[in-house]
């Protein structure tokens, strides 16, 4: 992260009260808060369960549903206009580049989306949280309700500029793109917090492992997650030992208590831990004519692919050349082996002590100096350093 970044960053966290929990009603906290100034929104809002009568398993044993008054409202009318109070607010506060994720179940996550809508959000993505422990159903009159939907949106359409750590992500999945269905199981054991009686502290704890990847995917390091249904601060957990700020709301002293005791506990990761790995496209265009001109390779030295079957001699313009055949390192590349395409940077190899590297080393030396200037590229700015500075491989 630059410098310049950085110091934005603490002027505009001045100004918020970051790493705090607000309390009371959120509508009222919202208001409070700066416009366009929170990077992430993950709204937990209450779903609106209408629950009819008590729930029972087959042994009669009553099921601990969500029955508590912050999730009751008088009529859908009643919740749409709760649901556009605080929607509105976010997209106020939400800053251009930030996005809202809201999460819900079938019983009010179609109504959360049309407010949504109607309030001008964009929605880019929903996600289906697949519970692999769900409730079973014990009427059998239903199919096992066994997932939640996440809406996750920009404030405008056609919003550019949007955090989306793709790279993270698809590292996080071992290599393969991350889809929208995300198995992930409900919180139990350890990580649900009880209280003194040993019932669960809070009726709808959500995994941490679902906040994980909703601000890994969609915040950098530093930036600004609020919740406005902070519950027992899940998110602010997360926030905090991914390195970024979190402001929680809530309106209930016992949850808020739970969630400064648990907040507390949370040891932030190192930053280089958490650092984004950057998308391919954000990477600087490297040309392998500059390895040449930076003087990393000297015209004529050979590269030798990875089982030294060809040999090819480098030139100065920053074409190789094979048997007659000349053209750049991917075509060369592509050309000795018979493909229609070969990715030259890694296929070509330069000898350094009797061993053989690939030449994407000296692509990625250069990037890393580009990014970071080091001193010999300070001076080299004031004319004094000399091209051998740079550690050099000739023939
Ligand atoms: C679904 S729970 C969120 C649980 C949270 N995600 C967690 O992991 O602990 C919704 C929370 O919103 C709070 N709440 C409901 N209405 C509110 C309001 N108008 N303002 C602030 N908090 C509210 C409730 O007290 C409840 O803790």
């Amino acid at each position: 992260m630059s410098q310049a970044v950085k110091a934005a960053q603490a002027a505009q966290a001045q100004r918020l009260p970051i790493n705090t929990i607000l309390s009371g009603d959120c509508v009222a906290a919202l208001r409070t808060l700066p416009d366009r100034s929170v990077d992430l929104i993950f709204a937990d809002p209450p779903y609106n369960l209408q629950l009819q009568g008590e729930l029972t398993r087959p042994d009669q044993s009553r099921v601990a549903g969500v029955d508590d008054a912050w999730d009751k409202f008088s009529s859908f009318a009643e919740y749409d206009r709760f649901s556009h109070a605080w929607l509105a607010e976010c997209r106020r506060v939400l800053k251009p580049t930030g996005t809202l994720w809201v999460i819900g179940s079938y019983h009010n996550i179609f109504r959360v989306g049309a407010t949504m809508q109607d309030l001008g959000f964009w929605i880019l993505n929903d996600i289906v949280w697949r519970k692999s422990n769900p409730m079973p159903n014990f009427r059998g009159r239903r199919f096992t309700n066994a997932h939640e939907t996440l809406i996750w949106a920009s404030p405008e359409a056609n919003a550019t500029g949007y955090t989306f750590n793709y790279e993270a992500l698809k590292t996080l999945n071992e290599g393969l793109q991350m889809r929208s269905d995300w198995l992930i199981p409900l919180c139990t054991g350890g990580e649900r917090l009880k209280g003194e009686d040993g019932a669960k502290a809070h009726p709808t704890q959500k995994p941490e492992a679902l906040l994980h990847r909703v601000i890994l995917a969609a915040s950098k390091p530093g930036d600004v997650v609020l919740d406005p249904f902070f519950g027992t601060g899940t998110t602010g957990a997360v926030a905090k030992r991914l390195g970024r700020h979190y402001i929680g709301i809530e309106r209930d002293p016992g949850y808020i208590k739970a969630a400064r005791e648990r907040l507390r506990q949370v040891v932030p990761a190192a930053s280089e831990d958490v650092e984004i790995k950057k998308m391919k496209r954000e990477e600087v265009r490297i040309p392998f004519g500059q390895v040449v001109e930076r003087g990393l390779l000297d015209p004529g030295t050979k590269l030798y692919d990875p089982a030294k079957r060809h040999a090819a001699r480098v030139r100065a313009d920053g074409s190789i050349s094979v048997d007659g055949a000349t053209g750049s390192i991917h075509q060369i590349g592509a050309h000795v082996q018979g493909l229609p395409a070969c990715n030259g940077w890694t296929f070509w190899h330069f000898m350094v002590d009797g061993k053989l590297k690939p030449i994407d080393l000296l692509r990625q030396q250069i990037r890393a100096e580009l990014e970071s200037p080091p001193a010999e590229a300070v001076l080299a700015k004031s004319g004094k350093a000399r091209r051998g500075d740079l550690s050099h491989h000739g023939r």
